[in-house]
């Protein structure tokens, strides 16, 4: 098993789980990770989901061994990487957790992820090019979309690694806490969006990311009719009248 699953109350967190590598990615455990999230996307009981790794590694990239002797023939035939759009396409909020090395392909899943909370020892960075390649499961894009090109460009094209300071400075990084408090800050981040109405917080992310993909005006129009949508949810009933009775609302996921 290359990941640890555990659900406490509404949250899931999801530990990566191959300390010999660092935590590189395979294909197997992608695999793992998509099929063990998939049917709690749609369970109305998980509200969020965090993924994390070790201390000393959230993961320190693709695992460059089971790549190294392929074609691009094998490449392309089995797609390598598309896999992990599944990941990135679940529709339940996702913190990323990061303490220690987050290259490469760590950095892009944590950047498939709707938050990333970062321990103050954490290290970012698109190192492909020391390796004669370039980020290939949505390095070049995301990181572009979250940083813009000049930093993008900065950290593609130099391969250099940068401390949790940079990453949030350049807005790669939601919030830097103390190492020691990095898993209880992000349980209670995750335990505060799993509280929100959880058709509330999916069209909350799908609008935000949308905003990544389209142009001002449609996007606009996309987050509009979200919010009009909203209004047929029981949790929007409940949410607003609790507001107007001075109390805390309860919502189901209705
Ligand atoms: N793939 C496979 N194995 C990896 C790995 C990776 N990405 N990263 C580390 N490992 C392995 C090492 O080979 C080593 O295994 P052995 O003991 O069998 O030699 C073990 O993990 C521990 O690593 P190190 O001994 O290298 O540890 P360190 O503390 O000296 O260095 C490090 C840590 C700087 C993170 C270094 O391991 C490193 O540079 N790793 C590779 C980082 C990288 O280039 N990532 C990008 C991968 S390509 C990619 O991700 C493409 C994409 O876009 C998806």
């Amino acid at each position: 098993m290359r990941l640890k699953i555990e659900r406490i109350g509404r949250v899931v967190r999801v530990r990566l789980h191959r300390p010999e590598v660092l935590n590189a990615l395979d294909a197997a455990l992608m695999t793992e990770l998509v099929d063990a999230l998939a049917p709690l996307d749609t369970d109305p009981d998980v509200g969020c989901i965090v993924v994390t790794g070790s201390e000393r590694a959230f993961a320190a990239g693709a695992d460059i061994k089971e790549m190294s002797g392929k074609s691009a023939a094998d490449m392309i035939a089995e797609d390598y990487f598309a896999g992990w759009e599944a990941f990135a396409a679940l529709r339940t909020p996702k913190i990323a957790a990061v303490s220690g090395y987050a290259l490469g392909g760590g950095c892009e899943l944590a950047m498939m992820c709707d938050m990333i909370i970062a321990a103050d020892t954490a290290t970012f960075g698109q190192p492909e090019i020391t390796l004669g390649v370039i980020p290939g499961i949505g390095g070049t894009q995301r990181l572009t979309r979250l940083v813009g090109k000049a930093k993008a460009m900065d950290l593609i094209l130099t391969g250099r690694l940068i401390d949790a300071e940079e990453a949030e400075r350049i807005g790669l990084v939601s919030r830097v806490v103390p190492a020691d408090r990095l898993a209880a800050e992000a349980h209670a981040a995750a335990e505060q969006i799993a509280g929100y109405g959880k058709l509330a917080a999916m069209a909350a992310r799908d609008c935000v990311d949308r905003a990544l993909e389209t142009g001002l005006a449609d996007g606009i129009r996309y987050e509009r009719r979200a919010f009009h949508a909203l209004f047929a949810t029981e949790d929007q009933k409940e949410g607003m009248r609790a507001f107007r009775e001075k109390r805390q609302a309860v919502f189901t996921g209705k």
